[in-house]
């Protein structure tokens, strides 16, 4: 139906005012886009975007993160296979030619049958913000280069990029998605990763060869700009059935975050400040009811939130709350029950979440209201709710989450299922501009976008179907 079943639904919600009739009115657009039926499948091996960097004990798998609460640190992560070799991270400013140093530490693991090359995990402090520096790993043996900049500092105001990117794996579909983030001419400066990395554990055994592999894929940008980490449920890798009994192993040797520094007691649930934003990240795979820790940290959390420093509060999960595809359907239900009226109260803008493979963005709906016997239980309007986004179509070997709930709800703005990217652009305090970019298009395309309205600055209604 698209544009012409949208606006026929305005028409019918119009007429209905008039005639004071019940007309039932569906929701906003599926897209009618009609891509090329492909099978997804993973990169072999072979592929120029594994190749291993040349030269003895090189670093390879280099990635960054934020390494502090507010911007001024960075966790820098390598791997060497030849040997332990240095955990020395050298480093300098574009403007000093005084190379500072960082020790970090080493780890290695084995998961059934495979051991884990040497992983290194070293946190730069204290940098300054909004300054490019250089840094180096593999010292004593092959060095490699690598750059960064660090964030504004943090304040209302400071204009700020976000790419967007869920359920990445390493199909060729993946490498389009990666490719289209670093093409995109509004250029994203840090990645907020939705879960759900190398989709190893889809390999017999899990084959953590393959969590290698994709280190190295995405290291052309993960080297560069700090992608932010969520756990998704293909980072369980929990395999009694081959004596693998401690979940998240491969991810949490792999892949750390600074989850310390927001006094958080488990890697899975933090959150960093960042230029203008508050990204809290949560764990859809770890606890979450009443008195666990999770829940715990985040009714502290909340209330530390402080608007005028930091307007935009985004969270970031892996199974999301509002879904209307026939996948994982309601499997964010629990998580919503126990969170969602803290993030009315709080009035968080936007969650994203990944998970089923494919794009929707919804109203701002809650569903709050529900106490067992009251029978309220549909999402309703409500401007101090978040507006919920599910990206999870980063282009995995499991293909794309096609089949949809009929109708489509009153609460979904817009849903397609095409694999893609997208960018949170904040402006200033108020406006931020919110993007979706479909890998079929050029790269500046839009499929879907959204003027943000921020919710403590200026809480005014920013639905695209209000708008026309
Ligand atoms: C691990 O075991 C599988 C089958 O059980 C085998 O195919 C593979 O070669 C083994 N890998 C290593 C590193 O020994
Ligand atoms: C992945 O994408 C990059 C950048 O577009 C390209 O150079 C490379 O050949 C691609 N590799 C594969 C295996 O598709
Ligand atoms: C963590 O807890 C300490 C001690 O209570 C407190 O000083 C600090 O501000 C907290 N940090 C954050 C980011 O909440
Ligand atoms: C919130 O942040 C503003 C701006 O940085 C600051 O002036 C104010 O004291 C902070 N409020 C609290 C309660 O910390
Ligand atoms: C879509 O999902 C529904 C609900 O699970 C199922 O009944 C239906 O057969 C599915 N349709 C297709 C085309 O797979
Ligand atoms: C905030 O950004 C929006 C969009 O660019 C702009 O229209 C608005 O004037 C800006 N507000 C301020 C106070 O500069
Ligand atoms: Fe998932």
């Amino acid at each position: 139906m698209g544009e012409l079943g949208f606006s026929w639904c305005s028409v019918l919600a119009v007429f209905s005012l008039v005639l004071n009739a019940a007309v039932f009115c569906n929701g906003g657009i599926t897209s009618t886009f009609v891509r090329k039926v492909e099978k997804t499948v993973d990169m072999p091996l072979d592929s120029d975007v594994f190749s291993v960097p040349p030269g003895y004990n090189a670093p390879q798998q280099v990635h960054i993160t934020q390494g502090d609460h507010v911007g001024k640190g960075v966790i820098v992560s390598w791997v060497t296979v030849d040997e332990p070799g240095s955990n020395i991270v050298l480093y300098w400013s574009d403007n000093s030619k005084q190379k500072n140093k960082a020790k970090g530490t080493t780890v290695t693991y084995k998961f059934y049958n495979y051991t884990s090359g040497y992983i290194h995990h070293c946190t730069i402090k204290n940098l300054k913000f909004n300054t490019k520096y250089y840094y180096e790993v593999g010292i004593g043996h092959t060095i490699r280069t690598f750059w960064f900049t660090t964030p504004p500092e943090v304040g209302p105001d400071v204009p700020y990029t976000f790419g967007l990117i869920g359920d990445l794996g390493q199909s060729y579909d993946s490498n389009k998605t990666l490719t289209h983030y670093e093409l995109n001419p509004t250029k994203g400066k840090t990645l907020l990763f939705m879960g759900d990395l190398s989709y190893a554990d889809n390999y017999p055994n899990h084959d953590n060869v393959r969590w290698d592999t994709w280190g190295r894929f995405i290291e052309r940008s993960a080297a560069y700009q700090p992608w932010i980490w969520t756990a998704g449920n293909h980072e369980i890798d929990f395999a009694p059935e081959i004596g693998e009994t401690k979940p998240f192993k491969p991810y949490t040797h792999r892949y750390h975050v600074p989850y310390k520094a927001s006094n958080s007691t488990a890697p899975f649930w933090y959150s960093i400040k960042r230029a203008s934003a508050y990204i809290i990240v949560l764990s859809s795979y770890s606890a979450y009811g009443k008195y666990t820790p999770q829940y715990k940290w985040l009714e502290k959390e909340l209330p530390k939130v402080n608007r005028s420093e930091t307007p935009w509060l985004i969270v970031l999960m892996h199974s999301p709350w509002y879904n209307s595809y026939n996948y994982h359907y309601m499997e964010g239900e629990t998580m919503r029950v126990m969170y969602e009226p803290w993030f009315v109260q709080y009035k968080v803008d936007v969650v994203f979440a990944g998970h089923v493979h494919a794009y929707e963005r919804s109203e701002r709906v809650s569903n709050v209201a529900y106490n067992i016997v009251n029978g309220i239980c549909i999402p309703a309007s409500d401007q101090s709710a978040p507006v919920y986004i599910t990206i999870g179509d980063g282009g995995n070997l499991e293909g794309l989450a096609t089949n949809m709930t009929e109708p489509q709800p009153k609460y979904s703005a817009f849903r397609e299922a095409s694999f893609g990217h997208a960018v949170f652009d904040i402006k200033n305090r108020t406006h931020a501009y919110y993007s979706w970019h479909r890998n079929q298009d050029g790269y500046a395309v839009e499929a879907d976008s959204m003027w943000f309205f921020n919710r403590f600055w200026h809480p005014v209604d920013d639905s695209t179907s209000a708008q026309s």
